[in-house]
C-alpha cells in the first residue's frame, strides 16, 4: 500500500525477495513519460533511466557527453509515469568519479529533483568509497561491471569482457566489493554466461544481466533495442520483440503519401 493509492510499489526489498524466491527480475530502460507509462502498466519490475539516453535519445556516439541536468530531465518524466515499478537513474560520466562528496551531491540531486528511487554507477573497488557515502545518506545504489560504456576510451571496444581468467577473477572480486560497500543490486554487461551465473550464485544481492547469460537474477535491455527502433545494432544477446523501425517508417511513408494525394484529412476528419 502506498500513500498515493493502493498499488504496491516495487522496492529494493522486493527485488531481494525475488532473488531469494528464484523469481527473475525484468528491467528495461526508459527516458520519457509515454513509454515509461506503457512499461509500468505492463508490469515491468524496474525502469532504468540509463545514460544510454546519450546514444538513443541525443544521438551521441558514446554515453560520455550526457549531463546530470539532462539525466534529471529524463528521470523526472519517467518518475511521473510510474505507479508501481522501481525507477533507477544512471549517474552520468564525470559526476561521481572525482570524489565521494561529488558523488553524493550528484546522487542527492537525482533523488531530490527527479524523485528517483535509487541511482546506478559504473566501476568496482575505485568507486566503493562513493557508494558507502551515498548509501550512508539513504540512497540505494546499483553497481555496474563488465562492459562499462563510460570507460569506452580506456578499453577501445565494445567486445565481450572478462573472457580471460584474470579479468574474470577481478570482476568477481569487484562484485563482492560492491556488495560489501552496500549496493542493493548489480548490473553485469556483456560477459560470459558462466561468469554471470557464478557471480549471481556468490552474491546475496540480485544480479541483473545484459548479455550476461541466463544464470543471473534478471535481465535488462535498452528499450530501443528491445522494440526494434535501433536498426544497425544486433549483438548476440539482443532479442527484438518488435520491428518498430520498419513499422514506423511504413506508417510515415503512408502519412506523407496521404497528405500529398489530398486523401488526408477526409470529410470526417475535419470540423
Ligand atoms: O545506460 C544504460 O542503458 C545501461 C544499461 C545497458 C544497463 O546502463
Amino acid at each position: 500500500m502506498s500513500i498515493h493509492g493502493d498499488i504496491k510499489r516495487i522496492t529494493t526489498h522486493t527485488l531481494q525477495s525475488m532473488k531469494q524466491h528464484g523469481e527473475k527480475i525484468s528491467m528495461l530502460t526508459a527516458y520519457d513519460f509515454s513509454m515509461a507509462r506503457i512499461f509500468d502498466d505492463a508490469g515491468i519490475d524496474v525502469l532504468l533511466v540509463g545514460d544510454s539516453a546519450s546514444n538513443v535519445m541525443a544521438g551521441h556516439e558514446t554515453t560520455l557527453p550526457i549531463t546530470l541536468d539532462h539525466m534529471i530531465y529524463h528521470a523526472q518524466s519517467v518518475v511521473r509515469a510510474c505507479k508501481r515499478c522501481l525507477v533507477i537513474v544512471d549517474l552520468p560520466f564525470g559526476t561521481y568519479q572525482g570524489n565521494s562528496k561529488e558523488a553524493l551531491n550528484s546522487a542527492i540531486r537525482v533523488m531530490k529533483e527527479a524523485g528517483a528511487h535509487g541511482i546506478k554507477l559504473e566501476g568496482g573497488e575505485e568507486v566503493c568509497d562513493s557508494i558507502k557515502r551515498i548509501v550512508g545518506a539513504g540512497v540505494p545504489v546499483m553497481g555496474h561491471l563488465g562492459l562499462t560504456p563510460q570507460s569506452i576510451y580506456k578499453f577501445g571496444t565494445y567486445t565481450v569482457r572478462a573472457k580471460e581468467e584474470e579479468e574474470a577473477e577481478m570482476l568477481l572480486k569487484n562484485a563482492k566489493a560492491l556488495q560489501e560497500a552496500g549496493c542493493f543490486s548489480l548490473v553485469l554487461e556483456k560477459i560470459p554466461a558462466a561468469l554471470g551465473g557464478l557471480v549471481a550464485s556468490q552474491l546475496k544481492i540480485p544480479v541483473i544481466g545484459i548479455g550476461a547469460g541466463g544464470g543471473v537474477d534478471g535481465q535488462v535491455l535498452v528499450m530501443h533495442d528491445m522494440l526494434g527502433i535501433t536498426k544497425n545494432f544486433s549483438p548476440r544477446f539482443l532479442r527484438r520483440y518488435l520491428n518498430l523501425y520498419e513499422d514506423i517508417s511504413a506508417a510515415t511513408t503512408r502519412y506523407i503519401s496521404d497528405i500529398k494525394s489530398k486523401d488526408f484529412p477526409n470529410e470526417k476528419e475535419q470540423y
